[in-house]
């Protein structure tokens, strides 16, 4: 049976427990919809809406939840792989770079080298033996883009991976992702707080409401590929979707704000 959902979320609700210290929240409440296999979803949202707790369930790290989030399996094949970068890399300091990749890897696939070649990938080629803590923060990033890539995730979980990177940097970091992403296809949830980010990687993205959180709008990006940063074609989507949903975005996450904003 072919599988066309490569996720499926139907949370009905995300409740957090006080514990003494912090009064009970309701996260996310009727939270549902399914992103095609290969597509890449894009989730803005504003801070504290559960972006980071749907990624966790998404990933398996939390099972606390009414509702489900279904990754469908092929009824022949294996479990589908997910990988999750969390929004700080989390490398192993005591690991090199090759290491910190080749750690998620299984013996044949270690052997065979995907993981340096993924980081010549990178541009990390002369850092296959350098400790984490000598890269910048960039590159860290790009190390642990890597490490998400390695396993041939079905599913990919990005959770504001280029934050409070510098412009060229992110625009870097934003291009090979789409590089890696074209040349080895995988369903993408990734998370942002930045609409042009979202323009020009997303095939489409879902605003997220004031917690409790669900879906406020899903919107299409049908703008061609390869597409450029900052272009007048993303200025232009971007002016499009605020005169049309303006009123209903208003305050989510950077939408309405700043619309000069250079990222990417
Ligand atoms: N383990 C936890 N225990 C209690 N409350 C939590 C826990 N984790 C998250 N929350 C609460 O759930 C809400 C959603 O948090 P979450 O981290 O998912 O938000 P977010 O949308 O990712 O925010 P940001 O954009 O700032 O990263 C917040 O109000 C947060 O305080
Ligand atoms: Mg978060």
């Amino acid at each position: 049976m072919a599988v066309t959902a490569g996720l499926s979320v139907d949370i009905r609700r995300k409740r957090f427990e006080g514990d003494g210290r912090t009064p009970p929240h309701t996260a996310i409440e009727n939270l549902r919809f399914d992103v095609p296999v290969g597509q890449f979803c894009c989730l803005l949202g504003p801070s504290g809406c559960g972006k980071t707790t749907l990624l966790n369930i998404a990933a398996g790290l939390d099972h606390d939840v009414d509702g489900s989030v279904g990754i469908p399996a092929d009824d022949a094949g294996p479990r589908p792989a997910v990988s999750y970068m969390f929004q700080t890399p989390r490398l192993l300091p005591w690991m090199s770079v090759r290491d910190n990749v080749d750690i998620v890897l299984d013996p044949d696939a270690r052997a065979e080298g995907r993981g340096v070649r993924l980081l010549e990938r990178m541009e990390l080629g002369s850092y296959l033996e350098a400790y984490p803590t000598r890269l910048s923060g960039g590159q860290r990033r790009r190390v642990a883009l890597a490490r998400a890539f390695a396993i041939r995730p079905a599913l990919l979980l990005l959770d504001e991976p280029f934050v409070s990177l510098d412009q060229p940097v992110g625009n870097r970091l934003r291009e090979i992702l789409l590089d890696l992403w074209q040349a080895q296809p995988t369903t993408v949830l990734f998370v942002t707080h930045d609409l042009n980010e979202a323009i020009f990687l997303g095939d489409r993205i879902l605003f997220l409401s004031q917690p409790p959180s669900c879906v406020v709008q899903d919107v299409a990006v049908d703008l061609a590929r390869p597409r450029t940063p900052d272009s007048p074609a993303i200025h232009a989507f971007r002016t499009g979707l605020l005169d049309r949903h303006g009123g209903l975005l208003a305050g989510l996450a950077g939408a309405t704000t700043d619309p000069g904003h250079s990222t990417p």
